[in-house]
């Protein structure tokens, strides 16, 4: 149940037997001290929420689970608890196992493989200097709708073939799907499901030379995909490689208004790579993704049934002090770092190069075209949505 209603803060203790990522009170003012009262308790905890799940919090443990991918099932990866908000087809990567998640992720991810990634380059970065000319024409302007969230929908486009209207609507499906409570999030996803049936049943019937025309005819292991696997994939691709990146960006551009940050990265521009990664770190888009267990298992000492929802925490494990010296500072400067903002194992994000190649790119044009920018208002967090992650609404800031 959604508690949108309720206006009483959060405590940390609320962490220990009662956690609810659909809990639409969490923000980014409280949910890390509830994350850390969490870790401090135990590396798998039971929350009472949703029907029961579990909590997996820790470093360690976060890593483990997503390596066994035999134990931890992603067949319900979207769902925590007993929610069951859609009966929609099981058809999108995250929550599938392998055999069919192989299959499914070697198609996906053959245009977005590293490799690839100069193809992209030149248009993101004409993309993103094209938005940022725009806002130079302006005293202010807001870092989440003016600069971030046009450009996953453009470089999607790009990939996808996507034209002008079909940008559009996907981005507003989105919006609604992703800010959608528990009870609204059925009819909002059947909205976008509906778009996303129409997109592909468009391309099978009159196919062009982009890239989600070929996988509508490509074949794997001599196979080809049916039209439910098909909108799976596109799912993957509209929803996951959207609203991320623009928490990412927005994120990042926020740490960047800082002073220190700014001298940092002009003082050895090397250090764009680490600013990028130190975003992902310490504000995950993804907060958690769910898996389910096939066999009994014993996790951090914690044993658990068969058949029991898991939460994998990813948020909190990048915030665990057993694996990062003062987590709860912003600082690039750490070197090189195993954060698991893109998950880990079979799961991780296929659209880790591209995202990337997003953040640095709109890094490196803000400090090139905007250097003295800095936020002029305070930023307005999304809270918790979707029960699984969180990102920026809105973030004024000014050009000079
Ligand atoms: C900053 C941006 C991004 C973040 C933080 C992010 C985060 C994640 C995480 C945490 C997972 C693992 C899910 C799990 O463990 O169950 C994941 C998987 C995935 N991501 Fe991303 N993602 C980002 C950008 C993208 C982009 C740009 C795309 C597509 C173009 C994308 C497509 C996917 C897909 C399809 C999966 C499922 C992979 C699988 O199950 O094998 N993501 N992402």
């Amino acid at each position: 149940m959604s508690t949108l209603e309720s206006n009483v803060d959060l405590k940390p203790d609320w962490g220990l037997n009662q956690f609810d990522p659909w809990d639409r009170r969490i923000t980014d003012d409280n949910i890390w001290p509830i994350y850390r009262a969490m870790r401090e308790e135990g590396p798998v905890l039971h929350s009472e929420a949703l029907g029961g799940f579990w909590c997996v919090t820790r470093y360690q443990e976060v890593r483990a689970a997503a390596l066994d991918h035999r134990t931890f099932s992603s067949r319900n990866a979207l769902e925590i608890g007993k929610q069951n908000w859609t009966d929609r087809p099981k058809t999108r990567l995250i929550e599938t196992d392998p055999p069919e998640h192989t299959r499914i992720r070697k198609a996906m991810q053959a245009p977005i493989l590293q490799k690839r990634m100069s193809e992209f380059s030149d248009g993101i970065r004409e993309s993103v200097s094209e938005l940022i000319s725009l806002i130079t024409q302006k005293k202010e302007f807001d870092i989440v709708t003016d600069l971030a969230e046009p450009i996953p929908q453009d470089v999607l486009g790009r990939i996808l073939g996507f034209d002008e209207e079909t940008r559009r609507r996907n981005r507003e499906l989105v919006r609604k799907f992703v800010h959608a409570d528990l009870s609204a999030s059925e009819e909002a996803h059947a909205d976008f499901w509906a778009f996303l049936v129409e997109t592909i049943q468009k391309r099978l019937r009159y196919p062009g030379e982009d890239f989600l025309s070929q996988l509508c005819v490509s074949e794997v292991d001599g196979q080809r995909f049916s039209e439910s696997e098909l909108v799976g994939m596109l799912h993957g691709f509209a929803l996951a490689g959207h609203h991320t990146a623009i928490d990412g960006i927005s994120s990042m551009l926020k740490h960047l208004a800082r002073e220190e940050m700014k001298t940092l990265y002009l003082g050895d521009p090397a250090m764009g790579s680490q600013i990028v990664e130190e975003t992902l770190r310490f504000d995950p888009p993804i907060h958690l993704e769910g898996r389910t267990t096939t066999v009994d298992t014993v996790l951090g000492g914690v044993k658990i049934p068969a058949g029991e929802s898991v939460a994998l925490i990813y948020a909190s494990a990048n915030h665990d002090d057993r694996q990062f010296e003062n987590p709860e500072e912003f600082e690039p400067r750490r070197g090189t770092i195993q954060h698991l903002a893109f998950g880990y194992g079979i799961h991780m994000c296929i659209g880790l190069h591209l995202a990337r190649l997003e953040m640095k790119t709109v890094l490196e044009e803000t400090m090139r075209s905007l250097p003295r920018y800095r936020l002029c208002g305070d930023p307005v967090n999304s809270g918790m949505v979707f029960g699984h992650h969180m990102g920026w609404e809105s973030m004024p800031a000014s050009i000079t």
